[in-house]
C-alpha cells in the first residue's frame, strides 16, 4: 500500500495534467496504425505517444469520457488493410475512411460496435463478403460500401438493422439475388445497388418501403417484371433499372402513382406496351431514359408541366403510329426550359418535323432522331438552337434545301445529316462552323437525280 502510494505520487508529480487515457482505445489505434502500409499525407505522423491521442488527426473523441467516437481518415491515400482491432474501439459511432485504398476482409470485430451509426468505407479495394456479425450494429444508419471488390450474398442476419437508411453498394462484385434482408428495413430511404451480378426478379415485398425515395439497381441481370407493389412507393423520386433483362408494361397511372419522381431510367431492359401518358403528370421529372427497349405506339406525353426536364431518351425502341403529327410532342416542351438532350432515334416514328422545334431550350446541347422515317423538310428554325453540339438527322426521309441557318450553330461538333433526300447545292455554311469535328453528309444515289 505504501509502495503504492510512494508511485501514485511521482506519478502525479511528474504529470500534473496528463488527461486520463482508456489503454484498450490507445492501443487499439496503434495496431489500426500498424496495419497502414502506406500514408502518403503523414497523417499518422501524429499518432505517437507525445500527444493524446484525442488530439491525433483524424481521430474525435467523447467530452468527458474521452472514448474515440469517430475516425475520420477520409481522402489520405492512405493503402492498407483495416486491423480487427477496430473492433475494441467501443464507443465509435462513425468510422469515415472512404476513398483510400484499405485492402483485405472488412473485419467482423466491427460488429462489437453497437453504437456505430455511420460506417462510409466506400472506393477502397475491401474483398471478401459482408458478414453477419455486422447485423450487432442495429443502430446503424448509413452503410456505404459502394466501390470495392465485395463479392458473394449479403448475409440474411442484417435483416436486423431496423435503423438503417441510406445503403451504397454499387460498383462490387455482389451475387445472388436483389439481398432478402432489405425487404425488412422499413426506415430504408435510398438502396444503390448498381453494377454488381445480382439476378433473378425483383422482390414484392420491397413495396413495403414506404419510406424509400432511391432505387438504384442499374447494370445487373434482374429479369421478371417490376411488381406493382413499387410503384405504390409514392415517396420515390428515383428508379432506376436500367441495363437488365427486365420486362412487361408500364402500368397505365404510373405517373399518377409516382408524383414526386425525378429520374425514371429502365434504358436497355425489354420493356413493351405504349408509353404512359400520365407520365404528363410527373412535374420534377429530370431524366426520363425510356432507350433501348420494345415499347411501341406514338410518343403523347404532354411535357407542358416538365420545367426540370433536362433528358428525354427514347431512342432505339418501336415507337411510331404513322400518323403525320407524331412528332408534335415537341410542341409541348416549350416549357422545358432546361432540357439538355433529345433523343427519339432508331425507331419507326413517320411524321413531319413541327417548326416548334426552333422553341426548344436554347440549353439543348444533343439532339438525336437519326434512323427513322421522318420526311418533309428540316425546319429553319432549328438555327435558333445555338448550344447544340450534336445534331443527328441521318437516315430519314427528309427532303428539300438543307437550311443556311445551320450556319448559326457556331457549337456544333457532330452533324449527321447523311441518307435523306436532300436537294441543293454542297451546303458552303459548314466552312462557318470551326468546332466542327465529323461531318456526315454521304449521297443518297437515285437513279434520276443527285441528292443529299
Ligand atoms: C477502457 O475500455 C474498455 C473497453 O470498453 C473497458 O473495459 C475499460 O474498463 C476501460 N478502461 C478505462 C480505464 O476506462
Ligand atoms: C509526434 O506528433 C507530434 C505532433 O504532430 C509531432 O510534432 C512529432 O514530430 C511526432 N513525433 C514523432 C516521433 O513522429
Ligand atoms: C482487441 O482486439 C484484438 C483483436 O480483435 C484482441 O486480440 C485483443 O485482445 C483486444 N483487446 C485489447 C485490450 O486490445
Ligand atoms: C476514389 O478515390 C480516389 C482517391 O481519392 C479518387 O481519385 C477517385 O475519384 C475516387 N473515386 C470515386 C468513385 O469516388
Ligand atoms: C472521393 O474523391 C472524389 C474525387 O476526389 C471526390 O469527388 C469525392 O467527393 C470523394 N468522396 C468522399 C465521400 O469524400
Ligand atoms: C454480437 O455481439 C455479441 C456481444 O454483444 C456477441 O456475443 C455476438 O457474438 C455478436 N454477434 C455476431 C454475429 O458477431
Ligand atoms: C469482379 O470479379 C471479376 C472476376 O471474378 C473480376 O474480374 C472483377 O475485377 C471484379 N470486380 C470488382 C469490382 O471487384
Ligand atoms: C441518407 O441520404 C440522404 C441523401 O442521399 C441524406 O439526405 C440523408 O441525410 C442520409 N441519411 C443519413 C442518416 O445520413
Ligand atoms: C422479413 O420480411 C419477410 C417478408 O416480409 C418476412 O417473411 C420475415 O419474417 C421478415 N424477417 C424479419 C427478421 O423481420
Ligand atoms: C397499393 O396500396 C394500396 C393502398 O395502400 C393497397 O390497397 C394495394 O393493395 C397496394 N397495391 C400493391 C400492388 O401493393
Ligand atoms: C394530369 O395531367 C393532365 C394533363 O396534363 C391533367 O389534365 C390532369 O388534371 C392531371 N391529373 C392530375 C391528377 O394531376
Ligand atoms: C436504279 O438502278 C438500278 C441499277 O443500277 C436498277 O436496278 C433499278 O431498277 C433502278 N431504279 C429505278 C427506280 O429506276
Amino acid at each position: 500500500m505504501l509502495l503504492f502510494m510512494t508511485y501514485l505520487s511521482i506519478f502525479l508529480l511528474l504529470c500534473p495534467v496528463t488527461l486520463a487515457k482508456n489503454h484498450t482505445d490507445h492501443l487499439a489505434l496503434l495496431a489500426i496504425k500498424s496495419t497502414i502500409t502506406l500514408d502518403p499525407q503523414n497523417v499518422l505522423e501524429t499518432w505517437n505517444a507525445s500527444i493524446h491521442y484525442c488530439q491525433w488527426q483524424g481521430v474525435t473523441c467523447g467530452r468527458r469520457h474521452l472514448r474515440v467516437t469517430k475516425l475520420d481518415l477520409e481522402s489520405r491515400g492512405i493503402v492498407g488493410s483495416l486491423s480487427p482491432h477496430i473492433g475494441n474501439l467501443s464507443f465509435l459511432r462513425v468510422i469515415s475512411i472512404e476513398n483510400n485504398t484499405f485492402n483485405g476482409v472488412i473485419p467482423p470485430q466491427l460488429g462489437n460496435l453497437f453504437r456505430l451509426h455511420k460506417l462510409y468505407l466506400m472506393n477502397n479495394s475491401f474483398e471478401g463478403q459482408v458478414l453477419a456479425s455486422l447485423s450487432n450494429c442495429t443502430r446503424l444508419k448509413d452503410l456505404w460500401l459502394s466501390y470495392n471488390k465485395l463479392g458473394g450474398k449479403f448475409p440474411h442476419q442484417l435483416s436486423s438493422l431496423v435503423n438503417l437508411m441510406n445503403i451504397t453498394f454499387h460498383n462490387n462484385n455482389f451475387t445472388g439475388g436483389v439481398p432478402s434482408f432489405l425487404v425488412n428495413l422499413t426506415s430504408l430511404i435510398s438502396i444503390s445497388a448498381a453494377n454488381n451480378h445480382l439476378d433473378g426478379s425483383i422482390p414484392h415485398a420491397l413495396g413495403q418501403l414506404h419510406n424509400l425515395q432511391k432505387i438504384e439497381f442499374g447494370i445487373n441481370q434482374l429479369h421478371g417484371m417490376i411488381p406493382p407493389s413499387l410503384y405504390n412507393l409514392t415517396s420515390l423520386t428515383t428508379i432506376s433499372f436500367k441495363h437488365n433483362q427486365i420486362s412487361g408494361d408500364l402500368p397505365k397511372d404510373i405517373g399518377l402513382q409516382l408524383p414526386k419522381i425525378e429520374i425514371f431510367e429502365i434504358i436497355g431492359n425489354k420493356f413493351t406496351g405504349t408509353i404512359p401518358f400520365s407520365f404528363s403528370n410527373c412535374s420534377n421529372l429530370v431524366k426520363l431514359s425510356l432507350s433501348e427497349n420494345g415499347s411501341t405506339g406514338k410518343i403523347n406525353i404532354n411535357f407542358s408541366q416538365m420545367s426540370n426536364l433536362k433528358l428525354l431518351e427514347l431512342s432505339d425502341n418501336n415507337l411510331g403510329s404513322s400518323q403525320p403529327d407524331e412528332m408534335h410532342f415537341i410542341d409541348s416542351m416549350i416549357n422545358c426550359s432546361n432540357l439538355e438532350m433529345l433523343l427519339v432515334h432508331g425507331n419507326n416514328l413517320r411524321g413531319v418535323l413541327p417548326s416548334s422545334i426552333g422553341n426548344l431550350s436554347s440549353q439543348i446541347t444533343h439532339l438525336a432522331f437519326s434512323r427513322n422515317s421522318i420526311y418533309g423538310p428540316l425546319p429553319s428554325l432549328i438555327g435558333n438552337l445555338e448550344n447544340l453540339e450534336w445534331l443527328n438527322i441521318e437516315s430519314n426521309l427528309l427532303t428539300g434545301m438543307i437550311p443556311s441557318e445551320l450556319g448559326n450553330l457556331r457549337n456544333l461538333i457532330y452533324l449527321y445529316l447523311a441518307r435523306n433526300s436532300f436537294t441543293g447545292n454542297f451546303p458552303d455554311f459548314i466552312g462557318n462552323l470551326s468546332l466542327l469535328d465529323q461531318l456526315w453528309l454521304q449521297i443518297r444515289r437515285t437513279n434520276t437525280t443527285k441528292s443529299w
